[in-house]
């Protein structure tokens, strides 16, 4: 058997970590010939949150889970690890401004970049969730000099999955028959949704779906408000959806596609082939090669469309890091 996987995920006590953990440790990222090391962190005042969930972790008897570490000290929770999940940001409190938000999550991701700094495996893959993930993920990059930039990814899996979905109940379709539909951006409400090199069926989408005003409109309003409807309708933030999506994701840059198809993933933005600003984490359509690494997928043609959006989202970007660079 291959050697233990340690995989990080901090904010171990929140609501997408409770499910994410036991689909974890149950193999759905590995597969059952793989063991795995868990290493939850939270905060200190979580402390007995993080006995709770190792111990129905315990109780569930998982043949690949082989530890449990638990700990309020990021940079032991990190010692060694291969992977990391991370969930635990500072939510967005009554009458807090972006900026404040902005200002209090860049504190938390300063100090963990530096963790993952000293105590990660160098070839430590890290994937952000915690909002807002794009500047969250920048952040921790730039206090881990010793990673390099493209080990650093932000979660739009869940975007891309959502509207996949979109489409396909239009088309009364299966979403697994849409392909190439991305998300381009910041994961925000302006996150652009570009359908127009999705296909279906082998085919341009917009042959199956040619009414660009629907897609345009209430679709992509569909897939940038999803998270706003699921609050409403459930009066909590989405969480099962979204550990569905880090497991996607993180699977989707582990594991190369055999017909190498592209995927969205917040990354790296250095030498990005559509002119998008070099030193942001901005979500493109990416292939992975099944070591760790990956390179973008070129799309030959903008539609005026698309490129306006996608200067919209580049501009939120630069925004952001303006202001935690400001801070
Ligand atoms: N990228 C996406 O698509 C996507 C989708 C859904 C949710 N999210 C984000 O994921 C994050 C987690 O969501 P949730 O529903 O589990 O939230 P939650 O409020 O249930 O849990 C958040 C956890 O983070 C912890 N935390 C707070 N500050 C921390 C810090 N400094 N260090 C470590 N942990 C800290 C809390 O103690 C808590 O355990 C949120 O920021 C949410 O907005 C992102």
């Amino acid at each position: 058997m291959a050697a233990s996987k340690k995989i990080l995920v901090t904010g171990a006590t929140g609501q997408i970590a409770y499910s994410l953990l036991f689909r974890l440790a149950s193999g759905e990222l590995f597969g059952a010939s793989q063991e795995i090391d868990l290493h939850l962190y939270d905060l200190p005042e979580m402390e007995g949150g993080l006995k709770g969930v190792k111990m129905e972790l315990e109780d569930s008897c998982f043949p690949e889970l082989r530890s449990i570490i638990i700990g309020t000290d990021f940079e032991k929770a990190a010692e060694g690890i291969d992977l990391a999940f991370m969930l635990g940001a500072k939510p967005r409190g009554a009458g807090m401004e972006r900026k404040d938000l902005l200002g209090e999550n860049s504190k938390i991701f300063v100090q963990q970049g530096k963790g993952l700094n000293k105590a990660a495996k160098k070839e430590a893959l890290i994937l952000v969730v915690g909002n807002p993930c794009n500047t969250n993920a920048l952040i921790c990059l730039d206090n881990a000099p010793n990673l390099s930039p493209k080990q650093f990814f932000a979660m739009t899996m869940l975007d891309q999955l959502r509207g996949e979905c979109a489409l396909a109940e239009h088309l009364k379709a299966r979403p697994q028959d849409i392909e190439g539909f991305t998300i381009f951006g910041n994961h925000s409400n302006n996150l652009v949704p570009d359908y127009t090199h999705a296909r279906f069926m082998q085919k341009s989408l917009l042959e199956a779906i040619p009414d660009e005003k629907w897609l345009q409109g209430p679709f992509c309003e569909k897939v940038q408000k999803r998270g706003a409807e699921i609050i409403a309708a459930r009066g909590k933030s989405s969480a099962a959806s979204a550990a569905s999506a880090a497991i996607r994701q993180m699977r989707s840059i582990l594991f190369s596609d055999p017909q190498e198809r592209s995927f969205s993933a917040g990354v790296f933005s250095e030498k990005n082939p559509y002119g998008i600003d070099p030193a942001l984490i901005y979500s493109f359509p990416i292939i992975a090669d099944g070591n760790g690494r990956w390179r973008y997928k070129k799309f030959d043609r903008l539609s005026p469309w698309l490129s306006e959006k996608m200067a919209i989202s580049e501009k939120e970007l630069i925004e952001e890091r303006n202001l935690v660079r400001s801070k």
